[in-house]
């Protein structure tokens, strides 16, 4: 070998964490199931958006995979607003459904607030509802928002000391980038929102030890970015020209430089889902989960 050692990431695999879980909860369903309890999760699919058919039919195909009963229901894009807000009503009342998921986004004339409002909180498998969000600011328990959960539990499955970590979130959405800064707050972590009016990004993602990147274009994030050693945690999903899926990182060039990186596919992807099928198994068995909870 000749002079500089290249520093080559680990990968933290999404896929494989996932498929572990799986298994231990498809005992955990089996057990429920010897009580007559048969884990139960609605999802409900309005218009045609094909990225929306595609992760409706990877939640269907997991739940169908891990032993729970899922019901889709489809509705033309041009429903009534109350037309869905009576379905959910419905769903609320039903006591074979434990969650209710109303994929996003909805048409525009249709208010997303009012709609994940109407789901009841103890239904809330997406962890969205208002009263969701704010046990998990004040640390009460409640159903915690799926991809968050999962990148908590990606990095805390290399067994990283969290605390005093200096973790900087890019992406304020409501799903993602707000609640994955509050949960790395709960575990003594020090966190930096950024997003696209932030100056100067490329001098706050180097001080990250921990850089969450939910911006949603591809490979934005290049080796310039980079603190050495650093986790990189890619939440974003692109598909190219050509077809092939990329996330928000530039996968060759950061993997270089991180410590640790998740890949796209395979890598927050599959965590997303998991934590879906973990929040339906614990709204089953009538446990609501909260920030306090033991991440095994
Ligand atoms: N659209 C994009 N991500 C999500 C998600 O996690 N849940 C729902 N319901 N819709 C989404």
């Amino acid at each position: 070998m000749r002079g500089e050692i290249i520093l080559k990431a680990k990968i933290i695999s999404g896929k494989s964490l996932a498929s572990d879980l799986r298994e231990k909860m498809k005992n955990d369903i089996e057990e429920l199931r010897k009580k007559e309890i048969i884990p139960g999760l609605a999802v409900i699919l309005v218009g045609d958006d094909p990225a929306s058919r595609t992760y409706v039919n990877a939640k269907i195909r997991a739940c169908k995979e891990t032993g729970i009963h899922s019901v889709i229901y489809e509705r033309p894009a041009d429903i009534r607003e109350d037309e869905l807000i009576s379905l959910i009503n419905q769903l609320n009342q039903e006591d074979t459904i434990h969650g209710i998921l109303v994929q996003l986004p909805l048409p525009s004339h249709i208010s997303e607030l009012k709609i994940i409002e109407t789901i009841s909180p103890e239904k809330d498998v997406d962890g969205f509802h208002p009263i969701n969000i704010g046990k998990m600011m004040i640390g009460q328990t409640g159903f915690l928002p799926c991809t968050p959960l999962g990148i908590i539990q990606l990095v805390k499955s290399k067994n990283i000391d969290l605390t005093g970590k200096h973790v900087v979130v890019i992406g304020r959405s409501n799903i993602v980038g707000k609640p994955v800064g509050q949960l790395f707050l709960k575990e003594n972590a020090t966190v930096t929102y950024c997003h696209s009016k932030t100056k100067d990004l490329i001098n706050i993602t180097r001080q990250a030890d921990i850089l969450i990147v939910a911006i949603g274009k591809a490979k934005i994030i290049n080796k310039d970015y980079i603190k050495k050693g650093a986790i990189v945690i890619d939440v974003g999903v692109n598909r190219l020209s050509d077809g092939s899926l990329s996330g928000d990182v530039d996968f060759e060039q950061v993997s270089q430089i991180a410590g640790y990186i998740t890949p796209v596919p395979g890598g927050v992807g599959p965590m997303t889902i998991t934590m879906l099928l973990s929040n339906t198994l614990l709204a089953a068995k009538g446990k609501k989960i909260g920030c306090s909870r033991e991440f095994d």
